[in-house]
């Protein structure tokens, strides 16, 4: 059974059919002859952190294909108050085709996965976030044409996002040069991954060194969910990673700017920058959807 568990786990075959899928969906849905390949299925969507675009999308694409989602909120349901998550994924397992998780603790997942019987997907941990680097890819294919050849830069910290953004653009033939502050460095399973590609994965401590040439530059906030408290010393940590239009300047003239959302204005982004992308930031959030669509259709149908 084929899980989306983390995109260490995918082939970059698995990513294209995905990305070609989500591109066939989007049409589908905006041609009024979008079909309901998982008529009579249910996804349970189990969010032990917050959400908008990640819930919404995956409810409303659940719909769209002819299923049902359920809501599922740690706080309302016995796993948070500490069931074993051996025991949720074979109860799970018998009600419903699929689960959508996003959770602190990426062995939850694996866990999910172990134990269970069905498809699950990782809707965020905090060491990835592969449905969003899904919406990502498409969106840069959409835009540029093609992916393979072109360069992304990724600016601030060594996060979920970053960690799942060298993954999917190496397995999809681009090069990406990231910029972090020491102690902030991306996971290391996923550097020991990049070493495969030699120079197409380069880590630098300026921003300016990363953004070079770039044609995708990508940022996220400093601080995750999770990481309030220690959200000031973060501010500080992350003194002069922020996206602006010198920075820009360094990027192609044509270079667009992605932010998986939701931006910290001032922080992370300037404003400019931010309103300068918006189209493509927001297709961005719009490609959630579409990309999300095709997971579940590639993990859930018969
Ligand atoms: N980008 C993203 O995953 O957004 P949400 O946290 O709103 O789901
Ligand atoms: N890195 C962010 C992404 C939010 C979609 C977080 O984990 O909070």
């Amino acid at each position: 059974m084929k899980h989306l568990l983390k995109l260490l786990d995918w082939t970059s075959e698995d990513i294209n059919e995905v990305l070609n899928l989500a591109d066939q969906l989007k049409y589908e849905q905006k041609h009024h002859i979008a079909k309901k390949y998982l008529e009579g299925k249910t996804l349970g969507m189990i969010f032990e952190k917050a959400s908008t675009r990640t819930r919404v999308s995956f409810e409303v694409g659940m719909f769209q294909l002819g299923g049902s989602a359920l809501f599922l909120s740690s706080n309302n349901t016995q796993i948070g108050r500490g069931e074993p998550v051996q025991d949720t994924a074979r109860v799970l397992s018998r009600y419903l085709d699929g689960i959508m998780i996003r959770t602190f603790e990426q062995s939850e997942v694996e866990a999910l996965a172990q134990y269970g019987s069905i498809p699950i997907i990782n809707g965020l941990t905090d060491f990835c976030h592969p449905c969003q680097v899904l919406a990502d890819l498409m969106t840069i294919r959409e835009i540029k044409g093609r992916l393979d050849g072109l360069k992304m830069s990724f600016i601030g910290d060594g996060n979920n996002m970053m960690n799942s953004l060298i993954v999917g653009a190496l397995k999809s033939g681009m090069s990406i040069s990231v910029a972090c502050p020491e102690n902030y460095e991306p996971d290391e399973r996923v550097t020991e991954f990049a070493k495969e590609f030699g120079d197409k994965f380069q880590m630098f401590r300026t921003p300016k060194e990363a953004v070079v040439d770039s044609d995708v530059v990508i940022t996220d906030v400093w601080a995750s969910m999770g990481q309030e408290e220690e959200a000031q010393i973060r501010v500080k940590a992350f003194d002069g990673y922020q996206i602006n239009d010198e920075l820009m300047s360094l990027a192609k003239e044509d270079a667009i700017v992605l932010h998986c959302l939701p931006a910290h204005r001032g922080e992370e982004i300037t404003a400019e920058v931010f309103e300068n992308h918006a189209d493509e930031i927001f297709e961005e959030a719009e490609n959630r959807l579409h990309a999300q669509k095709a997971v579940m259709v590639y993990l859930m149908k018969d």
